[in-house]
């Protein structure tokens, strides 16, 4: 293990802390909405049995590169195979998060302004127009992602223990909590019984092959997949943590949030009369309606659920956007040996920049978005099961990650190409 080289204090911290990299807008926004559109229940049963056997096999084999190697993404790879031109592909594996990080803080900054106007004033009942009149107005989404950025980066200037760690151990349970309170505001709506019944009635005639795409896409976006978050927390473990038990806990924390999740927005959603499958605006456009309109009977317990819920998005959003951030800061302090504080200025830079073109030109938002999850994160995803289950040491591997060791070796590669090609045709 190399000197000097920071750690999670425990293999709980490490969890809580790759749990946070995991939940986060991929939760709260897009699984309840793949939920709605893809038959309910039926949905997440497939939905789990993804998780288990196609996606987790991938976190295994970053995190056994990681926890191994006990370096960065670049450094990581450059270990396994030294020499050889695929640290150049370590490099892409840097610049991955970094790219994802920049749009995601936009729609981090589009939570902090939500989590504004439900402190301050409240939504009236066109949501949408304040939706299109926001994220076009210029300089104030610009704003909200300099915001958000900005917390991001105070988090991990403060280290991994005293930063990443401490905030994860704090928020984790909050936000579990916090979403509690919000299943319980939604489930005693007048109205809300089909759409608790809609998460647990499972309706088989809505599954089609696409549906198995959509539920690993999630599953690979919502455990942070391929983009190096795993592979860099993995590295902050202790030389004898167990890599398959802390993979198993950071799913099951991953995907009860989102089930949660699930029941605080969907029987609203019904209670509120709206489509159950209402597509990506649904929690900038629908539910802060769902809000205004059942504020009628009980304006202030409504008002106070708005600021719960737009709070808990940001706390999630910013406990993934400080896993990508740790990326590039791992990557800059250890290979180009600069200090943590000049590492996150260089990050910041990077980000904030990027960040401000997909802010101001939707077209440039969808490019990043597309490229990464249709393109990089897969690559990354290969790149990494390739690498533990064909280039490392075959026993260490076997021995650390059994009996998922086939899985990584045989299972998730073909899985990967799968979600590769079905994205192109569906
Ligand atoms: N898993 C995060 C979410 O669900 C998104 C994320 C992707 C975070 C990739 C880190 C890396 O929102």
């Amino acid at each position: 293990m190399k000197l000097g080289r920071e750690h999670f204090s425990s293999d709980f911290a490490a969890v809580l802390a790759m749990a946070g990299s995991a939940i986060g807008l991929g939760n709260i926004w897009r699984f309840p909405y793949m939920t709605g559109q893809n038959g309910g229940a039926a949905f997440i049963l497939i939905y789990i049995v993804c998780v288990f056997f196609l996606a987790l096999p991938i976190f295994f084999a970053e995190s056994v590169i990681g926890r191994t190697t006990q370096s960065n993404t670049f450094g990581a790879i450059r270990k396994i195979a030294p020499g050889s031109r695929l640290k150049w592909l370590g490099l892409l594996t840097v610049i991955t998060p970094l790219v994802i990080l920049s749009y995601y803080s936009v729609v981090g900054g589009w939570s902090v302004e939500y989590l504004f106007v439900s402190i301050c004033s409240g939504f009236d009942e066109d949501v949408s127009s304040f939706f299109n009149e926001f994220t076009s107005s210029g300089v104030g989404p610009l704003a909200c992602h300099t915001v958000f950025l900005l917390l991001t980066a105070f988090i991990v200037l403060e280290g991994v223990k005293s930063g990443i760690e401490k905030f994860n151990k704090v928020s984790i349970p909050v936000l579990f909590v916090l979403m509690l309170v919000i299943v319980a505001y939604s489930v005693t709506l007048p109205g809300s019984g089909p759409g608790i019944s809609y998460m647990i009635r499972p309706d088989f005639s809505q599954i089609t092959p696409r549906t198995f795409a959509y539920a690993m896409g999630q599953g690979f976006f919502s455990l942070s997949l391929g983009v190096g978050t795993v592979l860099t927390y993995s590295s902050y473990m202790g030389g004898r943590s167990g890599i398959v038990r802390a993979g198993i806990w950071t799913a099951v924390f991953d995907l009860t949030f989102a089930i949660i999740a699930g029941f605080a927005i969907m029987p609203a959603v019904f209670a509120a009369g709206i489509e159950p499958g209402a597509g990506p605006g649904l929690i900038f456009e629908t539910l802060p309606y769902i809000f205004v309109k059942m504020g009628s009977g009980s304006a202030i317990i409504s008002r106070a659920v708005a600021v719960l819920f737009f709070l808990t998005i940001v706390v999630a959003a910013l406990t993934s956007s400080i896993s990508m951030y740790e990326v590039g800061v791992a990557y800059l302090t250890e290979e180009k040996k600069m200090s943590r504080k000049k590492a996150v200025i260089v990050i910041f830079a990077f980000t904030w920049v990027l960040g401000a073109v997909c802010s101001v030109f939707s077209g440039a938002f969808s490019f990043c978005d597309s490229l990464t999850s249709n393109f990089l994160m897969t690559f990354g995803a290969l790149l990494f099961v390739y690498l533990a289950g064909w280039k490392m040491d075959k026993s260490l591997v076997r021995k650390e990650l059994y009996p998922a060791y086939s899985f990584v070796r045989y299972v998730a590669p073909p899985a990967i190409i799968a979600i590769f090609v079905t994205n192109f045709i569906i």
